[in-house]
């Protein structure tokens, strides 16, 4: 029988990040491949007390206990954003989305930083977008490149996650906000500004949302709850502005009627509690020694193989490494000997900006374990370097 699926459906790719992570579910691996909260920094999850309403179906723009919660924080960011223009959504991938649903048509041109977070690129991609990659430094993109490929290309929108980037780990400076601001209010193309690690911070650094500094450009801003608490809980949320709420709710409501509420329950009553700024404080306590491990196994073993920066904040350090390689072997190497990472390629919208690279995750393996995941990483490195 031959199947007849939607043009759609052609375009599916399988998730390099799910297949590795399988494997790495295999005790014994040390694992620097996903972007996994640490189990036993995560809080406990008690679900007592909680009213039985919460059994029912509920409304699609979230919990308003949640809602309101939110509406504060970003208020707080210097976002002018009220609580009527908060969605809570299923993870904050399922922003991602309804963003794809909304905006991109076959062919649609999308702007992205190139590295970009893989899931976007897939999740865009089903819709049928057309991506173009912008060069990303350690500072941010460049508003003039921005601007010229805005002319050239006239995207529906432009997707960017200026705080502790996913893969690269990058924080674009105040000044670089500012100026893709100006770019886009001048434009008037639509921002995505996806943010799930902007509070896992362990050096001081500017980190205003890019929306923020919007005057008239439409915008979505993307957050999540699952670095910060229990990705299981799959509750993350959107803002936006005015123009796009009223669609992006029908199309929330079209794909799952709301999102889970008993966890959305869970996290405003935690949220509200004095023990989740103990959580935060401890849970950034524990990463900050972990980025630290890290750095200094980096520079232990990795010193003439790759070049990198410390991250101010987030789960990734982004290796770009001195020779010309082939990560996936590497990769299949690194596996046998029991050590996961993510081959920085994928991460490419395009191939044109490609170069070898590695993304290592640090908030997942031991101090003791990240020095020796390391430590064997850059033997099989030098060994296939030879
Ligand atoms: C940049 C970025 N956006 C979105 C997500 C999805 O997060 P969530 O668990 O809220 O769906 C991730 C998860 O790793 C991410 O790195």
């Amino acid at each position: 029988m031959t199947l007849r699926l939607s043009r759609r459906a052609a375009r599916l790719t399988s998730s390099l990040i799910r297949d590795i992570l399988q494997v790495t579910q295999r005790p014994g691996v040390i694992s620097f491949a996903g972007g996994l909260p640490a189990t036993e920094v995560m809080p406990p999850l008690n679900f007592e007390g909680l009213a039985d309403d919460y059994r029912q179906y509920g409304p699609s723009e979230g919990e308003p206990a949640l809602r309101g919660l939110i509406a504060q924080k970003l208020s707080g960011l210097g976002m002018s954003c009220g609580v009527d223009q908060i969605l809570v959504t299923s993870g904050s991938q399922q922003g991602v989305d309804l963003v794809g649903k909304l905006f991109v048509d076959e062919d649609a041109k999308v702007l992205l930083e190139a590295p970009t977070y893989l899931a976007t690129i897939q999740a865009l991609g089903v819709y049928g977008a057309v991506f173009k990659g912008l060069r990303l430094a350690a500072d941010g993109i460049d508003p003039d490149e921005l601007r010229r490929a805005i002319a050239y290309r006239r995207p529906a929108f432009v997707y960017l996650i200026p705080t502790f980037q996913n893969p690269s780990g990058f924080c674009y400076t105040d000044e670089i906000r500012r100026a893709v601001a100006k770019v886009l209010d001048e434009t008037d193309i639509p921002l995505i500004e996806d943010d799930p690690y902007r509070d896992l911070v362990y050096s001081p650094v500017d980190r205003t949302p890019i929306c923020a500094y919007l005057e008239r450009a439409p915008w979505v801003y993307l957050g999540s709850f699952s670095k910060l608490t229990a990705p299981g809980l799959r509750v993350g949320y959107l803002a936006s502005s005015r123009e796009l709420f009223p669609s992006l709710v029908r199309l929330k409501q079209a794909s799952d009627l709301h999102t889970n509420r008993i966890g959305q329950a869970w996290l405003a009553r935690f949220l509200g509690s004095t023990e989740f700024d103990e959580h935060l404080a401890r849970m950034n306590r524990i990463y900050a020694e972990r980025r630290d491990a890290m750095q200094a196994a980096l520079m232990r073993h990795f010193e003439a193989l790759a070049e990198w920066r410390a991250p101010a904040g987030g789960l990734f350090f982004w290796l770009r490494l001195t020779c010309e390689c082939d990560t996936l072997a590497l990769l299949r190497q690194a596996l046998e000997r029991n050590v996961a990472f993510m081959p920085g390629e994928p991460f490419f919208p395009t191939p044109a900006h490609r170069y070898p690279s590695l993304r290592l995750n640090f908030s997942h393996a031991a101090p003791e374990n990240i020095e020796r995941g390391i430590a064997l990483l850059a033997e099989i490195l030098n060994g296939s370097a030879e």
